[in-house]
């Protein structure tokens, strides 16, 4: 079977991550989740009081100070963010770092240095990506494009009950607020906007469930899969 690159981009929690680990799971591919490598850098540089426009210490860290790396957990089976090789999942997905990656994000550096390491992990494809910029910027030439959006109001239940279950109660105005500011801020920034790509298929999950996502995704996935066949029977 041929290797491709999925790519799943849109707004903050319309269950992009949850679609494309499923669907890693069934095509037994790779799955990358680009958003942890920004909440990441974002939480190295609260830790270490570096300031959001001190470029020049940003660009050190970057080079020397910041190592991004994904650990299979064993017991759940899923890829957890590493950051300097030790273990920070939880930590990174707090409101406090929520708060602040979407300026993290805007900063060129930071993207250029995420898109490069993001290029090289998929560059043997056969992997699910997930973020803002992968059918635009990280991947252009991904085979299969989602675009994913639903109503703020039904993305931030979900963000709540996802909080609520890792103990972390937070208002839904809160997490409201947050959605819309890091989609505002995601969408004009300079550099590889959040934006849907001109091939990219739109998927609306507002009134679907996880799994009619995934179906959805997977039926993408055959239709390029029949056409990377087809194109090869034409054109050998
Ligand atoms: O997917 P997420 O909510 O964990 O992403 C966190 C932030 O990271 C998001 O608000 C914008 C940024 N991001 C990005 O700019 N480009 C990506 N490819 C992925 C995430």
């Amino acid at each position: 079977m041929k290797n491709l690159v999925i790519a799943i981009d849109g707004y903050s929690s319309c269950g992009k991550s949850t679609t494309a680990k499923a669907v890693a799971a069934t095509l037994h591919y790779a799955y990358l989740d680009t958003g942890a490598m920004y909440r990441g850098v974002t939480l190295f540089l609260l830790e270490n009081n570096i300031a959001f426009d001190d470029m020049a210490r940003i660009e050190h860290a970057l080079r020397h100070d910041i190592h991004i790396s994904f650990k299979r957990n064993s017991k759940t089976g899923r890829n957890e963010l590493c950051l300097n090789d030790k273990i920070r999942e939880d930590d990174i997905r707090q409101m406090r770092i929520s708060n602040s990656v979407s300026e993290v994000s805007v900063i060129v550096q930071v993207r250029h240095a995420m898109v490069a390491q993001q290029q090289r992990m998929g560059r043997r494809r056969g992997v699910v990506m997930d973020g803002r910029d992968i059918g635009t910027t990280v991947f252009p030439d991904a085979e299969v494009k989602i675009f994913m959006t639903a109503d703020v109001e039904v993305r931030a239940r979900r963000r709540q009950e996802e909080l609520a279950g890792k103990g972390e109660h937070v208002d839904l105005a809160d997490i409201i607020e947050n959605l819309r500011k890091r989609d505002h801020i995601d969408s004009t920034r300079a550099e590889s906007p959040l934006r849907r790509a001109s091939d990219a298929v739109l998927l609306d999950t507002t009134h679907i469930t996880i799994n009619e996502q995934v179906d959805f995704v997977l039926d993408k996935v055959s239709s390029a899969l029949f056409a990377a066949y087809a194109n090869k029977q034409l054109h050998g």
